[in-house]
Order: structure tokens, then C-alpha cells, then sequence
């Protein structure tokens, strides 16, 4: 194969890179929160019943925005069932999942959790079956001090001091028409922007988070957000997106060239912001939440998303291979080239739906996803740089046009951290990296995520088949450093620079 040539010169920066793109989504659903990450039965409970070991592990992805309780779940949910004497909340049908929901973990459990894991809380209200005061009662449970009616009741319950949560979707997909509660943009743009109205005179410095469209496939794509956030202007801070993606055909090439399809998605819902901005005259910028994005294609039949009015159904339960970490590689590639306007994003989710990890009993399983996650969040502080890519590509048949070596890069506090995915599925690439205006003096780090099949994927049997190894082939030579990189393999490493 040719020779790759990556130029990340330290005068083109795009924006510095919000640790908030590293976020997480928990929702009740399946076994994501019970036997997930909460557990008393577990010979892995702490004294709150949270599990230790799945806990631990996840503290290895270093997590930031975590979004909770829904999804789905969400437009069904009504916060105060969740809250106060274990015993005396009420057992439900649950009807996003057709699934039995006890409510023993709630706000305060996930707050408790939050505190502990270092997650900064997201919450999402129901703006599906719920009605906007119930939203602005829960801003007041989280964040107002004592002295009214709810943040009394928080602190009854347990927690004197407020929660402060920042963040707060207003409803989820809500273009969709299995939501519950599903509207035209119209209106739901007028229920959200009441509720937006509600929560902020309760706690002005709150962020919120308006539903944007959930899939670049429905026919409202794009006139959906153009008018919520017409309509919404100050009240909405962020718009939210959401996207699944899989290799249904079994064409890894094609697969793995979906990152033209999420930049795509991020170019078109910025140009719908800027065209907002632009004819509200308005000095105020919707900047992007990608609060929901993963692989997600294998588990999509019905008995994978019903849970026949069973408490912890095992729904969406994706096993991931080898190509899909390279994917969610793209992904997470992608948002650092745009970390001018994506701010947030939310891999979804954490635990055993669509998760980097899985349980089975007290056994714990990491998937091939969790390792470029975790290897892209160790390294996250920084300024991303503009990638000059010239080198091998490929026409992809779904998504046009890619380079062999997909990348990013963020340059730190005297250190530059590269990506590198290498999409060929049998040749290793010859790649240099060149600094630009800048020098490359030594390396940090390298690892490097590979194997010899794209299906290849982590068991219960075999549970190491795919992780994170050390890279041995970096050079540097006069400033510039050069490397072999497997095929179907993503690697990051860290310079010190000069
Ligand atoms: O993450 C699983 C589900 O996917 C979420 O509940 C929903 O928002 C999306 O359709």
C-alpha cells in the first residue's frame, strides 16, 4: 500500500476539545441499571448496592456527561416515583420496553452514583406523557436549596445540599413516532420550549438540551430542528442527535467509511444552527449534543426490544467485534474534527444494552468497543488540530469517497495526541506524521487495537481477544515520526513535542 502522509500542524487548530464528548448514557432498560450497575444481590454490591466490579471498569473509561434515565424511558417516567422510602415506591408497567419497572434505583441512587464515579449529571425530563411542571419540580428536587417544596423533599431524603445538575434534555426523540407522547415539530417545540421556560426561572443556569432529529432516515430530518429551534431560540442551549450504525451487509469497507456519513450528519445539523442564527438575527449559537450514538444493528427485532412485562428482560444485548471498535473509533474521530461544534456526546449506553461491557451472574465481560473508547479518553485534554491526509483511499458504495487512514489529533499542554484507524482489511500501512510548523521529540505512548478477523469479538470463554496492546513500530526521525499500522487496527499515540 502507499505511503500515508498526516500533516497536524499546531497553527490549524479547530476548537479545544469539550471533555463532555467523552459522556455516557444510563437508561432503564433491559439490564443497563439493574444487574448492570446496580445489583444488591451481587457478590459485587457496595453498601448502596452499586456494583463494584462493572463500576470499577467504567471509571477506566474516564466518563464524563452522563445521561440518565432515558431514552425511551424516559417520555414514560415520572421522577417522583423514583424518589423517597425504597418500600414505598411503586412498582410499574413500563411501556417504552413493555417492561416492569420497581423504581428502586431513582434520582438519588443515580446522583450518589454520579458523585462517586466523577460523572457530571444529565437528566432527561419527560416531555413525552409528563407535563412541563413536572420537569421544573425535578430542577427544583436536584437544585434549589432548601426552603420550598421539593428540595425539602430532596432533603428528607437524604441530601441536604443541592445537586446542581447542569444539564437537562427536554424529552428524547420525540420525532420519532414510537416515542410516547410523539408530536409534530410544532408542537413539540412549544411543549419544550414551556418546560425550557419553567426550568430555567427555577435555576437559571441550567443548560438544556432541545430534541433534535433522531434519525437521518425520517422524512422530518433537518424542517424538524429548523423549527424547534426557530421556535425555541434562547431556551434550547444545545440540539441534541442521535445515530445507530452496523454493517448489515457484511461489507467491512463499507462499514468502516460511515465516518463520512457522521460527519455528514454534523455538518448538516451545524448549517441548520447557523442558518437559525442567521435569520433570527440572533447573537446567540445552538451549539450540538450527540447524546445517543453507537453500533447498533443485530438486536433490532422485536423479542430484543420487548421485555413481555419482565423486570430486567435481556433486551439489545449487541456483541461487538473487531470492525465495530474501529467504527466507534470514527465516531469519536469525528466529533474531535468538529469539536467546534459538537460539545456533548453520550456513547450509548454503558452496561449490557448496546454496552462496552456485559454481565453474566457476577462475571463481567469487557466487549471490543470499551478499548478505543478508553484509549481516546485518556487522552482528551486539548485543542483538536485540522488532519491533512494524503495517501490510499477507497470509494465506498454507501458513503463515497475515503481515506484508508481515517485520524484526528489534540494537541496539549506540550504533547500531540494522534488517532490513527487503519480501514484496509489485509495490508499494514506506512504512515508519517508530520508536525507541521512543529516537532515531534519523543514518545509518550502507543497502543494499538487490532486482530486478524474483522468478526473477531471478546467471550465469556475467550475474553481477551481483543484489547489494547502496545504499539512497537513508532519512529521519529528529525521531528516527524513514522509507522507501520496493522491492517483493520486503530492506534493512539502520544508525542512529546517541541
Ligand atoms: O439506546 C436505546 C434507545 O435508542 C433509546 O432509548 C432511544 O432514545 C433510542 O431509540
Amino acid at each position: 500500500m502507499d505511503k500515508t502522509r498526516v500533516v497536524f500542524d499546531p497553527a490549524y487548530t479547530i476548537a479545544p476539545v469539550d471533555p463532555r464528548i467523552f459522556g455516557g448514557f444510563l437508561e432503564h432498560m433491559g439490564r443497563a441499571v439493574y444487574e448492570g450497575v446496580y445489583d444488591p444481590n451481587s457478590r459485587h454490591a457496595d453498601e448502596n448496592g452499586f456494583r463494584r466490579d462493572t463500576l470499577g471498569a467504567l471509571r477506566s473509561l474516564k466518563m464524563t456527561a452522563m445521561r440518565y434515565p432515558g431514552g425511551n424511558f424516559a417520555s414514560g417516567y415520572h421522577w417522583m416515583d423514583g424518589v423517597g422510602p425504597k418500600d414505598q415506591r411503586p412498582t410499574v408497567r413500563e411501556l417504552a420496553w413493555q417492561s416492569i419497572e420497581p423504581n428502586q434505583f431513582g434520582t438519588d441512587e443515580f446522583m450518589k452514583m454520579a458523585a462517586w464515579m466523577d460523572w457530571t449529571p444529565m437528566l432527561t425530563v419527560n416531555l413525552g406523557t409528563g407535563m412541563p411542571e413536572e420537569a421544573r419540580n425535578w430542577v427544583e428536587y436536584c437544585n434549589c436549596p432548601e426552603g420550598s417544596r421539593y428540595a425539602d423533599l430532596r432533603a428528607k431524603n437524604g441530601s441536604k445540599d443541592p445537586y446542581q445538575v447542569k444539564l437537562w434534555c427536554l424529552g428524547n426523540e420525540m420525532d420519532g413516532p414510537w416515542q410516547l407522547g410523539h408530536v409534530p415539530a410544532d408542537l413539540y417545540a412549544i411543549y419544550a420550549q414551556q418546560a425550557a421556560k419553567l426550568m430555567k426561572d427555577t435555576d437559571p443556569t441550567i443548560e438544556t438540551v432541545a430534541c433534535g432529529t433522531c434519525s437521518i432516515s425520517l422524512p422530518t430530518y433537518i424542517e424538524w430542528d429548523r423549527t424547534v429551534l426557530e421556535y425555541m431560540g434562547p431556551y434550547a442551549d444545545y440540539i441534541s442527535l442521535h445515530r445507530y450504525v452496523g454493517n448489515p451487509r457484511g461489507d467491512t469497507p463499507d462499514y468502516l467509511a460511515v465516518t463520512n456519513s457522521i460527519d455528514q450528519q454534523i455538518e448538516e445539523m451545524d448549517a441548520v444552527c447557523r442558518f437559525v442564527q442567521a435569520r433570527s438575527k440572533s447573537k446567540q449559537r445552538h451549539y450540538l449534543c450527540f447524546d445517543e450514538w453507537n453500533v447498533w444493528y443485530r438486536y433490532r427485532s422485536a423479542e430484543h426490544i420487548n421485555g413481555s412485562g419482565k423486570f430486567a428482560p435481556h433486551l439489545i444485548e449487541e456483541q461487538y467485534n473487531l470492525e465495530d471498535a474501529l467504527v466507534v473509533a470514527g465516531f469519536l474521530n469525528s466529533f474531535i474534527r468538529h469539536a467546534d461544534v459538537v460539545k456533548i456526546a453520550n456513547i450509548a449506553q454503558i452496561v449490557n444494552v448496546i454496552a462496552p461491557i456485559l454481565t453474566q451472574g457476577d462475571d463481567m465481560l469487557l466487549q471490543t468497543i470499551f478499548y478505543p473508547f478508553a484509549m481516546y479518553s485518556s487522552r482528551r485534554d486539548g485543542i483538536a488540530l485540522q488532519p491533512s491526509v494524503s495517501g490510499p483511499g477507497y470509494d465506498s458504495p454507501s458513503y463515497g469517497r475515503v481515506n484508508t487512514i481515517d485520524t484526528s489529533a489534540i494537541l496539549g499542554d506540550g504533547v500531540l495526541h494522534t488517532f490513527l484507524v487503519n480501514r484496509n482489511t489485509s495490508e499494514t500501512a506506512e504512515i508519517e506524521i508530520d508536525h507541521g510548523s512543529g516537532n515531534l521529540e519523543s514518545i509518550l505512548s502507543a497502543e494499538v487495537i487490532g486482530g486478524s478477523h474483522p468478526n473477531a469479538c471478546n467471550t465469556y470463554e475467550n475474553p481477551n481477544v481483543i484489547s489494547s496492546q502496545p504499539l512497537q513500530t513508532v519512529k521519529i526521525n528529525a521531528g516527524k515520526a513514522s509507522l507501520q499500522l496493522p491492517p483493520l487496527s486503530v492506534a493512539a499515540i502520544t508525542f512529546r513535542t517541541g
